[in-house]
């Protein structure tokens, strides 16, 4: 096996999985149901990448996606300045949903590290089940506000009406967001938008993956997000359905679900 992932994140360190062992898949259908991300490494190139992603997922695929369904993610600086195309630069990335702006993000996402930046270029993974009880506690108005319907538009004019926290009658949660240029806010929810961001970096997580080395997650609980970088650094992504059943959303603590303040914003 490869490195494991970097010590310097034990608490990520704890969702590894070895693909390689008997049993895999069911362990890492698990894992996602219970914590929404596993981390994983020995994925030595392209193919090791799609072959893993094809075991647990069925990809779907993306704008910038090549014809086996994964995307190369690079610098390429013919998007420079383009909204919606930050990822294909070398730029800090804010925490988000993948596909925030169409109407059912895909559920799983895994990133492969092919190549390291020269410098930054990490990772950063925010648990938004730790989130929303931080949240409860410290600011539930605002967990109310971001719970309330159509609260928020994400993506272009063919993009989507949303909220950032919608909760399921079965009462579990899942998360939508982006910060960039293509996200617009009812004038309810936008004093309360620092209160979700600091939210959100008190709960991240940094990930400086190596060569061979990725994570999956579920896209409706964990955002992810990536410092600025120098360098030629490249990863693939595949974007999929999980082929394992999955419960929408994941689950909060008993008595912590937050009622929206409005049934619908104006
Ligand atoms: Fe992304």
């Amino acid at each position: 096996m490869s490195g494991a992932i970097p010590r310097t994140l034990p608490s990520l360190a704890d969702h590894h999985i070895d693909h390689t062992s008997a049993g895999a898949e069911a362990l890492i259908a698990d894992r996602l149901r219970d914590h929404g991300l596993v981390t994983l490494d020995s994925l030595a190139d392209r193919s090791a990448v799609l072959r893993l992603a094809s075991r647990v997922m069925c990809l779907v695929p993306h704008r910038d996606s090549d014809p086996d369904g994964l995307t190369t993610i690079l610098h390429l600086r013919r998007h420079a300045q383009r909204a919606g195309f930050a990822g294909l630069g070398p730029g800090e990335l804010a925490p988000h949903t993948e596909r925030s702006g169409v109407p059912v993000p895909p559920r799983l996402m895994l990133l492969a590290c092919e190549r390291k930046a020269e410098t930054g270029g990490e990772c950063l993974l925010t648990d938004c089940r730790a989130v929303y009880a931080d949240l409860a506690v410290r600011a539930p108005e605002a967990l109310a506000l971001l719970s309330t319907p159509r609260t928020a538009f994400f993506g272009d004019g063919n993009g989507q009406a949303s909220q950032v926290f919608t909760v399921s009658p079965e009462q579990r949660v899942s998360v939508r967001l982006r910060q960039d240029d293509l996200a617009r806010w009812s004038p309810f929810v936008e004093p309360y938008l620092p209160v979700l961001r600091e939210a959100v970096i008190r709960h991240q997580h940094r990930l400086d993956l190596d060569p061979g080395q990725a994570y999956l997650l579920d896209n409706t609980r964990w955002l992810h997000a990536r410092t600025r970088f120098t360098g030629g650094r490249r990863f693939l992504r595949a974007l999929g359905r999980p082929r394992f059943a999955m419960a929408d959303g994941f689950s909060v603590d008993r008595g912590i679900v937050t009622e929206p303040l409005m049934t619908e914003a104006a």
